[in-house]
């Protein structure tokens, strides 16, 4: 992936007005996509589906205008419906997605895309093959602080980029059909991706259960990229701290972005390594080190879920790739894919391989 691949940006055009929209799953995540879907004020209608009657209920009482199904089937029947959101477990995005898009929905699949690369590939094909927008759910691709991190890297103000170190951890949410590389790495291996501008070419992973046997709640992942670039992903529902750090170390500077600190977002560091000759001894070096200023940019953040909730809109109104697009979900999972491989091999190096051309 380079730049250029990424496309879709601009202020949303709102001269159309959705006609309808669905939000499938109305669990922890779901209802947060309805309160965007209704703030956007461009929806003319907004309905909603879950199994459980109980979460029905929420959302009706929330917002009094949306109507909910325990079914997606009459979402699907209605023509007036243009777009779906499907914020339901993982084990149920392909199923759940392929059905939308033979219905000729447009769709946005939350984080990760599906269970495995050749499911995203299928998603991609049919979307491409009816002309329907696909989006996958990879929120921090829309945050205000990570977009401002990659535009400093991309200044090249960090220099050469040698490793990037990623920290998501806190107690709790033991997920049971998803180890916690599916469910919270997603998100850095979706910002590291974005950072670098392309995939990595292997990686490993090591990792064990304590509560859920065969569903690992700690995990380390390293990605390797071409040009000596390593990026390392720690994920964790067993930490007493709540972490949400990425690290970037350039050949000029260093950087840390975390997603915590609301005030200061992102902090640069002039530090650094200067490797001198040592004259004493012919063929050797000794290293400098510099400790500059530290400089926190301005970032004026937003709800992410808000800008990619009107980015979602724009691009079903207007025909648009999103940002985050059916690929950009496929070489996520590539990587997880990779990552189960390692783990159930105690971390040994795997390709990381796609099953469409980029
Ligand atoms: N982008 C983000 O920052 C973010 C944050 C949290 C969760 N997520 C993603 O959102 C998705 C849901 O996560 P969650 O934490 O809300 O899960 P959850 O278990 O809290 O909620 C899932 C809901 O889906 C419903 N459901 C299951 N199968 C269904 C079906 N066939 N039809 C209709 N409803 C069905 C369940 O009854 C449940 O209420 C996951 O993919 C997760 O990775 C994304």
């Amino acid at each position: 992936m380079n730049r250029s691949d990424i496309g879709g940006d601009g202020p949303p055009v709102t001269a159309r007005r959705l006609r309808g929209v669905a939000v499938v799953g109305l669990g922890y995540w779901g209802p947060n996509w309805v309160r965007n879907l209704q703030a956007s004020g461009v929806c003319d209608r907004i309905v909603a589906c879950d199994l459980d009657a109980a979460r029905r209920r929420h959302v009706e009482r929330l917002y009094p205008g949306v109507r909910t199904f325990s079914s997606i089937d009459p979402i699907l029947a209605d023509p007036e419906i243009e777009a779906v959101i499907i914020a339901t477990p993982v084990h149920t995005h392909w199923e759940l997605g392929r059905r939308c898009l033979g219905a000729d929905k447009s769709l946005l699949v939350e984080k990760p895309l599906a269970s495995s690369v050749k499911q995203c590939a299928e998603l991609i094909e049919m979307a491409a093959a009816r002309g329907l927008v696909l989006m996958v759910g990879h929120t921090f691709e829309y945050s205000a602080s990570v977009i401002k991190l990659c535009e400093i890297v991309n200044a090249g103000e960090l220099g050469e980029i040698f490793y990037i170190s990623s920290i998501r951890t806190n107690l709790g949410l033991l997920q049971q059909d998803i180890n916690v590389v599916w469910d919270l790495a997603p998100h850095d291996i979706s910002i590291i991706l974005a950072i670098l501008g392309r995939a990595p070419e292997s990686v490993n992973c090591q990792g064990r259960s304590h509560y859920n046997p065969g569903i690992e709640d700690v995990a380390m992942l390293t990605m390797s990229f071409s040009g000596n670039v390593i990026a390392f992903v720690h994920v964790s529902w067993l930490d007493p701290n709540k972490i949400r750090r990425i690290t970037v170390v350039g050949s000029r500077k260093m950087l840390i972005y975390d997603d915590i600190a609301y005030q200061e977002p992102i902090r640069i560091y002039d530090k650094g390594v200067s490797v001198l000759p040592y004259y004493d001894t012919f063929g050797e070096f000794r290293f400098t080190y510099r400790y500059g200023d530290i400089l926190a940019p301005r970032v004026a953040e937003a709800e992410p879920l808000k800008a990619e909730t009107e980015h979602f809109i724009d691009c079903v109104l207007n025909k648009r790739r999103p940002r985050s697009d059916g690929l950009s979900g496929l070489r996520v999972v590539s990587v997880l894919e990779g990552a189960d491989a390692s783990l159930r091999r105690d971390g040994a190096l795997v390709p990381v391989k796609y099953a469409v051309a980029k």
